[in-house]
């Protein structure tokens, strides 16, 4: 059934579609993934519409809040959750992240096939967060980056306890919120947020609101976690 426009000004033609079937109110893996599989060709281009300042938008606004909280060491191995097309691999080169070790994990088994023709990637996995138990192993990265996976109806809350399982003590879990998604008085994900940093799962070290989609008018919350 055709999901009602939820959030952003462009709600005609192919990017409002683009919208419509990636965004909805209850989180369902399986249309997840039909709505990646179906627009992977044409997200990079989706992306660079919605920004319309000349970046990618979501992907490059929280790689550079990534930057800037996580320090660039030799053989650094870096999680991207939700990984998408892989643009954020390729930003995360541009910020002087280089060489890089980074495994990428996506619901959409389309998307992957789109990131693995940038060969950036170490790995490459077909899995859904946080049913991750059987690929990751404990300890095993010192940074995760979720961009653009928290927002409506997608990412679940339920990936950041598995973002935090997968971190060494002292490393970084870096990601982006719609703004709107963190403003609900009942989200999920605002309520997890805070409960790793009361259960002492991590520390917040810096929070900011900013640009996230300028053309569409959306902005994120961007967060950076150090697991303790
Ligand atoms: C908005 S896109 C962002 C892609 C990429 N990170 C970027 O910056 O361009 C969100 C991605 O997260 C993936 N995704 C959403 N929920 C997921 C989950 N539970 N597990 C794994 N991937 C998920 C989607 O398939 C999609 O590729």
């Amino acid at each position: 059934m055709q999901q009602d426009h939820i959030e952003g000004k462009i709600i005609d033609g192919r990017l409002g579609q683009f919208h419509r079937d990636v965004h909805a109110l209850t989180y369902d893996p399986d249309r997840l993934e039909r709505a990646y599989d179906k627009h992977a060709e044409n997200y990079d281009e989706f992306l660079l519409d919605l920004a319309g300042d000349g970046t990618s938008g979501c992907s490059h606004y929280t790689t550079l809040f990534f930057s800037r909280h996580v320090p660039k060491h030799k053989g650094l191995r870096i999680l991207d959750a939700g990984v998408g097309t892989g643009i954020g691999g390729v930003e995360l080169i541009n910020l002087g992240y280089n060489p890089l070790s980074i495994i990428g994990v996506d619901l959409s088994s389309k998307m992957l096939a789109q990131a693995e023709k940038r060969g950036i990637y170490e790995a490459l996995h077909h899995a859904c967060f946080p049913e991750t138990n059987e690929i990751l192993q404990p300890d095993e990265f010192d940074a995760v980056l979720c961009a653009g996976g928290f927002s409506h109806a997608a990412m679940p809350d339920s990936a950041m306890p598995e973002f935090v399982r997968v971190t060494r003590p002292g490393g970084f879990v870096v990601f982006s919120v719609r703004k709107s998604v963190y403003d609900k008085s009942d989200s999920a994900i605002t309520a997890m947020i805070k409960r790793l940093e009361e259960n002492r799962s991590w520390k917040i070290v810096a929070q900011e609101c900013g640009d996230y989609l300028p053309a569409d008018g959306v902005q994120a919350v961007y967060f950076a976690c150090q697991v303790l």
